[in-house]
């Protein structure tokens, strides 16, 4: 009987091996879910448009920019929190999470927004904000009365006469304590972000009730999906053991993927995503390849796709190396070739400018370069992030006052460091080049009087070369990086390939150029990417002679590896 199966076995094993070889034209299946082939564009409301004349950006204003949005040829947009909130850190501190946030309009406005979103085929994902609410929460206003109150187990509690908790790392508190005492009823609460973000009790099953009946309640307003904001940290040991010295700090490392993490993920997906035609993906994806994993391979039922911080935190002042890049992107390709989905971005609210951090955003090469990091995100495996403002450039403002700085993180920062005796010069220099306000300057719509964003002063300078960098600018012009961008969009939409295809790295010790291929069913597509200011040249090994040239930054091409400063071409090649 054994050897009858071994045979069985050995003979099946022949024909599908047969089969694949002679039946060249079958397709390699892909798992196709619409929120692979999204790109995803990310608006930060604050600083998006103004309609009301008070300096900050709103729903109004961008239901006024629906069209554009449209233009662009994205189909997602993921909006960072418009909650009710006292904003300590801009919304991530939610005070009511059914309401609107009154800088920014009323649940009619939403209503109106998500309506005008839908009826041009895009579809919106929210920020849900649930590692910590605000202190200003009914919630946690009603825990820090008393010790008995029904709400009290929504956060994190330490009863004073048990003696100090052991230390935890706060990221955003001036002195980095994650425990604030609160005399109200004589105990402290826990914080990993700002003492006006307290962090909830995930352990409690009440409280994850409450955040799936949230969650169900914009599911049935109709949004399309939910990224869960720094939901990596949201599981915890809540005897909160001592830790070896050196564990304070290391946040991602200890913090993240707490003990029932993905409990509680499964526990969402069963009772939110699976009952919805909706995309999910939680900020930062753990520690390691395994974690990742473990967050989005569909068999466990937990998330969509994955976003994970490596690459992101690559650019430094100083520069970063090209192959180091290579090769970050080319692993998380390859641990999620065949199973898993990941995001692919390189900038977002919490990182200063894309062409600032890796491209050159000097009057020559702003635009070429912005082009070229445009066609990277637009051509890799995953579903591209693309953040407001990058598709028209738009670069680091060049702080060099905290007077600038709005960002409550980076201000306390400075407190400390004035009050410890820290290095204030050292860290304006990182403020310049790394810090998020960065990113979050209004969106220069045209040259007039603040960039066309207000009419008013708004709440963070916008950035002055607004005259020069702006949308309607760049609408005139063909060549701009706003319609490279339209272009790249578009190509990515007209090929699957882009989208599902294999991925393959070349040239991999090349220090100046990124090449790669992407194939899915006989259809090949070359990329070559120049991330220097200086000719360089791809060694691809590669026949260019009778590609065709898809697009490139720079409308024209030599068919060879040449390649000017910054230029990006994307080339499909013979069979
Ligand atoms: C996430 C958000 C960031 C916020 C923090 C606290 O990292 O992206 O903007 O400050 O969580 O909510």
């Amino acid at each position: 009987m054994k050897l009858r199966s071994a045979l069985l076995l050995t003979a099946l094993v022949m024909t599908s091996l047969l089969s694949c070889k002679s039946n060249k034209s079958s397709e390699t299946k892909v798992d196709k879910k619409w929120w692979k082939e999204a790109i995803v564009y990310q608006i930060y409301p604050r600083s998006f448009k103004d309609s009301d004349g008070d300096g900050i950006g709103d729903l109004k204003g961008i239901i006024s920019k629906l069209d554009y949005i449209k233009s662009l040829g994205v189909n997602v947009v993921w909006l960072n929190p418009i909650y009710s909130s006292p904003n300590d850190d801009n919304g991530y501190d939610v005070s009511d999470y059914r309401n609107i946030m009154k800088d920014f309009g009323t649940m009619q406005d939403f209503d109106a927004l998500l309506k005008g979103m839908h009826d041009r085929g895009i579809k919106l994902v929210m920020d849900v904000v649930v590692n910590h609410s605000s202190d200003e929460h009914e919630w946690f206003k009603s825990a820090r009365a008393s010790r008995t109150s029904p709400y009290r187990d929504y956060y994190h509690w330490w009863n004073a006469e048990r003696g100090h908790p052991n230390y935890r790392y706060s990221l955003f508190d001036i002195n980095h304590d994650a425990w604030k005492y609160d005399s109200v009823t004589n105990a402290y609460y826990l914080h990993y972000f700002s003492g006006k973000q307290p962090d909830l009790n995930w352990e409690n099953p009440k409280l994850r009730k409450e955040v799936y009946d949230i969650m169900k309640f914009w599911a049935q307003k109709g949004v399309d999906g939910f990224r869960l904001d720094a939901f990596q940290f949201a599981a915890k040991d809540t005897t909160f053991p001592k830790w070896p010295e050196g564990w304070e700090k290391d946040f991602i490392k200890y913090y993240a993927m707490g003990p029932h993490l993905h409990d509680y993920l499964k526990e969402m997906n069963k009772e939110v995503f699976s009952k919805y035609d909706v995309m999910s993906v939680a900020e930062g994806a753990g520690n390691s390849f395994q974690d990742a994993h473990d967050l989005v391979d569909a068999d466990r039922k937990e998330l969509g796709m994955a976003y994970a911080f490596e690459a992101v935190d690559i650019a430094k002042p100083e520069g970063y190396s090209l192959v180091h890049f290579k090769e970050v992107f080319t692993k998380w390709d390859s641990a999620f070739a065949d199973k898993g989905w990941l995001s692919i971005f390189l900038a977002n609210h919490d990182q200063a400018r894309l062409v600032s951090r890796y491209g050159d955003d000097s009057p020559l090469y702003r635009e070429v370069s912005s082009k070229m990091l445009s066609t990277f995100l637009m051509t890799m495996r995953g579903t591209p992030y693309y953040y407001n403002g990058d598709e028209l450039g738009m670069s680091n403002f060049g702080f060099d006052s905290i007077g600038q700085i709005n960002d409550m993180p980076t201000r306390n920062e400075y407190q400390h460091l004035k009050e410890t005796g820290g290095d204030l010069n050292a860290f304006m220099d990182r403020v310049k080049f790394g810090c998020r306000d960065n990113g979050r300057t209004p969106f220069q719509w045209d040259s007039t009087l603040f960039a066309g964003f207000s009419s008013n002063t708004p709440w963070l300078a916008a950035n002055r070369n607004y005259t020069t960098v702006n949308a309607a600018q760049q609408e005139k012009d063909p060549n701009s990086v706003l319609n490279y961008f339209r272009k790249i969009v578009q190509l990515r939409k007209d090929n699957p390939v882009l989208v599902y295809g294999k991925y393959a790295l070349l040239d991999k010790d090349n220090k100046g150029v990124y090449s790669f291929t992407r194939e899915l069913n006989g259809k090949k597509l070359l990329i070559m990417l120049n991330f220097g200011k200086i000719n360089d040249v791809a060694h691809t090994g590669l026949d260019l002679k009778d590609a065709t040239l898809l697009i490139s930054n720079y409308g024209d091409a030599s068919h060879s590896g040449d390649l000017r400063p910054f230029e990006a071409v994307v080339y499909e090649l013979k069979e």
